[in-house]
């Protein structure tokens, strides 16, 4: 499909031991992780809408922390968009390329990797969460320079001043995050102007939203 990732690189390791970890955790429960993302949540479905507003037909829309591409990756291809997905976790695009074969899947870090061409849209939901916050800035700088001019972002954060380890299905996960005011600051510092964001969990350590454009400043 997106004709413009025909020429990726070879995936890149994880730099360091605790995204190592964390692809290992995803890897050895990636069928259990599968099997608890099943519908789409009414809220992420509207910001996902949302998003597309801005983006042509058929928009070309890169999806970074795919997992097993459900329920995220199979939405957009549903309603037309031509997808790429991208995953540090081989397990995971493995059900990924099963259940939605449509869309084209690379492995790799999204600190690292370059999934070639530019996209109408990025949307990066619960994955940079697992990123050291002290690579945040340069995650959101790559997002902003794989993007097209106003280009549309959809990311979500911790949303707290935390950085540490937590336990799901049986693994321990690494989280880091900074608090909203910062990284909103961030994603500004970034090229992006601010659209919409919220705090859609407040039973969670404060789970943020954010819904950006890429701004004129944005990176090339
Ligand atoms: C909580 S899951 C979310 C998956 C998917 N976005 C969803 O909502 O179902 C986090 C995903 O981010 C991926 N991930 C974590 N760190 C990553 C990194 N540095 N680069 C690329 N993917 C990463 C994991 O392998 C996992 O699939």
């Amino acid at each position: 499909m997106a004709s413009t990732i025909h020429h990726l690189r070879e995936p890149p390791d994880p730099p360091d031991d605790q995204s190592r970890a964390v692809a290992s955790a995803y890897d050895r429960s990636a069928k259990r992780w599968h099997a608890t993302r099943t519908e789409l949540p009414v809220n992420l479905r509207q910001l996902l809408n949302r998003m597309l507003i801005d983006c042509p037909p058929a928009p070309v829309v890169l999806d970074v922390g795919c997992g097993s591409g459900i329920p995220i990756t199979r939405y957009l291809v549903e309603v037309g968009c031509l997808m790429t997905g991208l995953d540090a976790s081989g397990a995971l695009l493995e059900i990924a390329r099963r259940e939605v074969p449509e869309a084209s899947f690379l492995q790799g870090d999204m600190r690292l990797v370059e999934p070639g061409g530019s996209f109408d849209a990025i949307i990066a939901w619960d994955s940079v969460f697992h990123v050291p916050r002290a690579d945040h800035a340069a995650v959101f700088a790559r997002f902003a320079s794989w993007l097209k001019p106003h280009g549309s972002l959809l990311v979500s954060l911790g949303g707290s001043e935390w950085e540490g380890t937590s336990e799901m299905m049986g693994e321990t996960f690494f989280y880091s995050g900074y608090a909203h005011t910062e990284s909103l600051r961030l994603l500004r510092e970034a090229g992006f102007d601010l659209l919409n964001h919220e705090i859609d969990d407040p039973s969670s350590r404060g789970h943020l939203a954010v819904l950006a454009r890429k701004g004129a400043s944005g990176h090339e």
